[in-house]
């Protein structure tokens, strides 16, 4: 395992990792986090409008109104990922921006706003990559059941078909959906994020129709010709908190929920065992599940986007739950607990870089040809930045994070894994959910009262290495 190197000044190392000619490395954001602008130009309200004005639902009563203004600051925000030398960019479509209603009339104002971002993206040669769905559903869609109905998936495909028949011969990398992990578990079961609800069937029902949407999104993207279609998860590196038996088995039950719930059904075509066959039987026995679901599920993908910040160490606990949908759904038959011996960030979650690679090598072990090439859409570490007097922000754990992180990626490619980007999460601090604006994940530190953006020594590591790559 390659532990962090943290201690030394990492502000001045030049032990850059080097990657393949073409390997992209690249950026990350999404719409609801950094945009704002949200009553404007006709966009519709989104569930985490609704569920960021609940009172004590998200820190400091925090919302995504105004965010980082990027709405209206993109052409400066995209002036930095060019000093930056990114060669992509990836960014997040609000579908209440296209369809309002989330059925019927769609926005030209809201496609407008995403058209002059792609040309200025292209104009300063960095590649668009698009994330259809994260998170922000139309209220009026959650309304009618959200993603508990298969009517939200066929929305969804309609909206990319719209998305893609604008943006798509400008728009080369395609992503459908950004971790659907936390969009049915804590948007449903857990409700730690929109539509914060605590139901199990409802939650499994999500999953489902998440996939569905996948599956129809992109046959969607496909007919109108994108040069590359994926799927962003959020992988987990499960670790046992003893060697107990008890504890092992509760990595497995872990790691079903968290990944193979996604990647059996879209790599492989079938759903996963769980020990007690939940998962088939409780979708199955709603009439959830259709004939010719799984078939559209696993289409063939370009990429496999996979999201990735820490292990997650679990110990075997009882459950809390009796509703058995409920147990299943909130995967509370164990506990995380704290990693021994590394740093933790500002989130609380374990710096533990090698368990990247260990992730990687046993993805390609476990589904070999059938694992499309890999794209590291998002890796990154929130930390308790502070502005110094000479009014820079020496984040030296976010160097060593990021350091750290694409030497192990680049131990994974060396082990066979066939990676072909990295993108940093995220450019800008933003929207950090049910955190509000306390916790920290930019390269570009925003100053949110009067959004001065100020790259941060992490931006200028990142753009030496991305320079050090041509030389
Ligand atoms: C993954 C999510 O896609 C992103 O929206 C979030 O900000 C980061 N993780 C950090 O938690």
């Amino acid at each position: 395992m390659i532990t962090a190197r943290t201690g030394m000044d990492s502000h001045h190392m030049t032990d850059f990792p080097r990657f393949p000619p073409g390997f992209v490395l690249g950026a990350a954001t999404a719409s609801y986090q950094i945009e704002g602008a949200a009553y404007e130009d006709g966009r519709g309200p989104s569930i985490w409008d609704t569920y960021s004005h609940t009172p004590g639902l998200v820190a400091n009563g925090d919302t995504g109104d105004v965010a980082c203004d990027h709405y209206h600051r993109y052409p400066e925000d995209v002036a930095l990922l060019k000093d930056l030398g990114v060669g992509s960019y990836r960014f997040s479509i609000a579908w209440p921006r296209i369809v309002p209603d989330g059925t019927g009339p769609v926005n030209p104002k809201g496609l407008d706003f995403y058209s002059r971002l792609v040309d200025e993206l292209l104009a300063a040669g960095i590649e668009p990559a698009a994330t259809l769905y994260h998170w922000d559903l139309p209220q009026a869609l959650e309304d009618r059941g959200g993603w508990r109905v298969r009517e939200t998936a066929e929305r969804f495909a309609e909206y990319a078909a719209v998305v893609a028949g604008h943006l798509g011969d400008r728009v080369p990398r395609w992503i459908t959906l950004n971790e659907p992990w936390c969009s049915a578990f804590l948007g449903y079961s857990v409700g730690r994020h929109a539509p914060g609800a605590r139901e199990g069937r409802g939650a499994l029902a999500a999953a489902h129709h998440l996939l569905v949407g996948h599956g129809l999104a992109v046959r969607a993207l496909r007919a109108a010709g994108v040069r590359e279609v994926g799927i962003t998860l959020n992988l987990d590196h499960h670790l046992p908190a003893t060697d107990s038996a008890a504890d092992r088995e509760a990595v497995v039950r872990a790691d079903t929920l968290h990944n193979l719930v996604w990647t059996e059904p879209i790599l492989a075509g079938r759903y996963p065992d769980t020990e007690e066959d939940t998962w088939g039987e409780l979708i199955t026995g709603q009439d959830v599940r259709r004939d010719g679901d799984l078939e559209l599920i696993n289409r063939p993908l370009d990429f496999l986007g996979v999201n990735y910040y820490r292990p997650i160490v679990v110990a075997d606990a009882p459950y809390r739950e009796s509703d058995p949908a409920l147990r299943v759904a909130t995967d509370n038959r164990y506990a995380e607990t704290p990693m021994p011996g590394v740093r933790h960030t500002a989130m609380g979650w374990p710096v533990a870089p090698g368990t990247l690679t260990d992730l990687l090598v046993e993805l390609k072990e476990q589904y070999g040809q059938a694992l499309p090439p890999i794209h590291i859409t998002e890796n990154g570490s929130a930390e308790d930045d502070e502005v110094s007097p000479d009014g820079a922000v020496h984040d030296t754990g976010r160097v060593a994070y990021l350091r750290d992180h694409l030497a192990a990626l680049r131990a994974a490619m060396d082990a066979g894994v066939d990676v072909r980007g990295y993108y940093v999460w995220s450019l800008l601090d933003n929207f950090e959910w049910a955190f509000g604006y306390d916790k920290r994940f930019g390269i570009v530190r925003v100053d949110y009262a009067t959004q001065r953006r100020t790259p941060k020594d992490s931006y200028h590591w990142y753009r030496r290495m991305i320079a050090a790559q041509r030389a």
